[in-house]
């Protein structure tokens, strides 16, 4: 998500400057370019060559360089990038900053830039509770930096806890990526910036005892990277998700459920939105009485029956909702035969607007594989796409979404 992106990384003088190094990694792992500036208390901490290493990159620490400044060097690092990030960020960084100090490279940068800034603040407790850095952080804030952390945990110095650790890199990673989607949404970028999209993904699970449960062979991939794919086209988006193994999306709403009746619930509750992508596998029938006591062998060698009633069909109540129903209703359709008609009957019986149909036969890899084969089937007839990676399905879902909200025929 941070492909192309220009980053200038600002370290100051903190303990934490060992992150930066993990940070300027996963920065680049999402595709960013990271160009480090180091203030003379990060130097301290990190040397320039692991940090110019690692991004692969120069590294600015002088105002007064004469090989970068032949073309002022440091308004250049100011205005030619996409985003200022500063991890961490000292309470005497902050204070220079309120008052617009600008005595070495980094306070130039920062006192020059007309681009966002993310500020990952790190220090000693008392130091972040001291009513001058209170006071800065609200200035800072309500001239529009951003802020990530500090978190709290256990300090480098000895015995000390509190709120003050700068976050994890991979926190810093996704509020950096939020900030510049945010960025690009108010700038008109979007195409679903403004808008609710609400997505069930994974399997539900559906309890027979206090130890055992019915499920299916649904990973959740398809649906979580449709979240992250209708984020990155500026929805505010919520993942109502079964269980899974996979991370939560940063900067998603995850709501995280078990059964079929708990995923009907929690849609329920988070609606309206105005695209809602119902990608759950969610399971057919529970048991009509969840056992209180786990079931045991009665000694007669038969089987014990289960008794089974329907689940809630959480897309055809949707579909069918007065009130709740979204603009635009997309259901799945998992099918191991007659893929096109049930897809068609699909579509009718649970009111969609469209159905995502594929072929999930065990030979075809797609339950739990990274691959999807769909056809888009609706009203207007069936398209058949071609074989994608699932990140690839969920940008196509989401752009056609976009499109047909907005009027835009798209392609
Ligand atoms: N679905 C749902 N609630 C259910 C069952 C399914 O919301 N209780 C949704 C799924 O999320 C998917 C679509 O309905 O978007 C179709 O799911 P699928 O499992 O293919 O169909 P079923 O309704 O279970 O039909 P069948 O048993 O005939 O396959």
């Amino acid at each position: 998500m941070l492909n192309g992106k220009e980053i200038v990384l600002i370290i100051s003088g903190g303990i934490a400057a060992y992150k930066s190094l993990d940070l300027i990694r996963r920065l680049k792992e999402r595709g960013a370019r990271v160009v480090p500036v180091m203030t003379s208390g990060a130097r301290k901490f990190v040397t320039p060559l692991a940090v110019g290493a690692l991004a692969a990159e120069k590294v600015f620490t002088d105002l007064f360089d004469r090989e970068a400044e032949h073309d002022v060097g440091h308004i250049r690092l100011a205005r030619d990038h996409d985003l200022i990030l500063i991890a961490p960020t000292t309470a005497n960084l902050m204070a220079k900053m309120v008052h617009g100090i600008a005595d070495d490279l980094a306070t130039a940068v920062l006192l020059a830039t007309d681009k966002p800034v993310l500020a990952a603040p790190a220090m000693n407790p008392k130091m972040w509770q001291n009513p001058a850095t209170v006071r800065n952080l609200e200035t800072l804030q309500k001239r529009g930096i951003r802020f990530v952390g500090p978190a709290s945990g256990e300090m480098a110095e000895k015995g000390e806890a509190g709120v003050g650790r700068m976050s994890e890199p991979l926190e810093i990673v996704a509020a950096a990526e939020a900030v510049l989607r945010d960025q690009r949404a108010e700038a008109g970028e979007l195409p679903l910036a403004g808008r609710h999209v609400l997505i069930t993904s994974g399997p539900t699970h559906e309890p027979i005892d206090p130890v055992r449960y019915i499920a299916n062979r649904s990973s959740g991939k398809q649906g979580h990277a449709l979240a992250e794919a209708a984020y990155a086209a500026g929805a505010r988006v919520t993942l109502v998700s079964g269980p899974v193994e996979l991370p939560d999306p940063a900067n998603i709403t995850v709501v995280p459920v078990e059964s079929a009746a708990d995923m009907l619930k929690a849609v329920e509750s988070h609606l309206p939105a105005d695209i809602v992508i119902m990608a759950a596998a969610v399971a057919d029938w529970r048991m009509a009485s969840e056992g209180a006591q786990k079931i045991k062998k009665d000694g007669s060698g038969k089987p014990p029956a289960l008794n089974l009633i329907e689940n809630p069909d959480i897309l055809a109540t949707i579909g069918h909702h007065t009130s709740l129903r979204p603009d635009l209703l997309i259901g799945f359709a998992a099918e191991t035969q007659n893929l096109l008609q049930n897809a068609r009957s699909k579509l009718e019986r649970k009111k969609a607007d469209w159905i995502i149909a594929n072929d999930v036969s065990p030979e075809t890899g797609i339950m739990g594989g990274d691959a999807n084969t769909v056809r888009l089937v609706s009203k207007d007839g069936v398209e058949d796409w071609p074989q994608m990676d699932k990140t690839d399905v969920a940008r196509q879902i989401i752009a056609r979404a976009a499109a047909a909200l907005t009027g835009d025929k798209g392609s």
